[in-house]
């Protein structure tokens, strides 16, 4: 790749980007250091992630922080990662409100501790209003949960007699998922050379372009986010077509 080539087109960037944030365990276990250290690691780029999103003027940026499975981990890596979170949202409210960044939340949440729940609530109805970018935090998120959670909504609505059967398309489904509103991903980045998609936004990036970053999350910075982006803006999205 010639520097020309490597350059980031500022004209053409991706609407939406999701991350699955993986390799927080292996960074940490690399330096003889507990698992949830790895996490702590992480929240760091978390933020830098973030920062980098709002000043590149990127519209979405979706963050895969627990899944629906990660609920199977012992217990105490379960609970420092509900205390970063909890950590996170009360020292970064300020900055979200800052920089008109607008939290939002995908997931199961009932078995989310109420502190950080309620910490939640508060800086998505706090952020509302903001208008630059918009932060969805995936949270006890399965995405194979969400599809059978909008089919059995979408079953009721059908047994009230609001829906018939025949009416149903793409549109309609979208609008019962938990990314209602939100445009699908343009660029799914996994970090930590893991080529899964462990059941994240399985109906949301049918289109989704995917790029397989080698760093570990908790090294993951804006330059692998901006090398990343270049990866995606030297694809060639067809949709299906020509
Ligand atoms: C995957 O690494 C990472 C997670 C399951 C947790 C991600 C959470 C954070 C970065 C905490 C902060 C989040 C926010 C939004 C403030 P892994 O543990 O699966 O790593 P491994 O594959 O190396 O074991």
């Amino acid at each position: 790749m010639t520097v020309l080539d490597s350059a980031l087109d500022l004209t053409a960037l991706p609407r939406h980007i999701a991350v699955i944030m993986d390799g927080n365990g292996r960074w940490a276990s690399a330096r003889g250091l507990p698992r949830h250290d790895g996490h702590i690691a992480g929240a760091d780029s978390v933020e830098d992630v973030i920062q980098s999103c709002g000043d590149l003027g990127i519209e979405y940026l979706t963050l895969y922080a627990f899944s629906s499975e990660n609920w199977k981990r012992p217990a105490v890596e379960v609970d420092a990662i509900m205390a970063l979170l909890a950590h996170f949202l009360a020292e970064k409210a300020e900055t979200l409100i800052r920089d008109n960044i607008r939290l939002r939340v995908i997931g199961n949440l009932e078995r989310i501790p109420p502190e950080t729940r309620e910490l939640l609530e508060d800086t998505i109805s706090l952020t509302a209003g903001n208008t630059r970018l918009t932060l969805i935090v995936a949270l006890g998120y399965g995405a194979r949960e969400e599809i059978v959670e909008a089919t059995r909504n979408l079953m009721e609505k059908a047994r009230m007699g609001e829906l018939a059967p025949a009416d149903l398309d793409q549109e309609t489904f979208a609008r019962h998922l938990f990314t209602v509103g939100i445009p699908d991903p343009d660029l799914l980045i996994r970090t930590s050379g893991e080529c899964r998609i462990s059941n994240f936004l399985l109906w949301q990036i049918s289109y989704t372009e995917i790029v397989i970053s080698e760093v570990l999350w908790p090294d993951f910075r804006r330059e692998h986010l901006e090398a990343a982006i270049v990866e995606y803006q030297h694809r060639h999205r067809r949709y299906g077509g020509l």
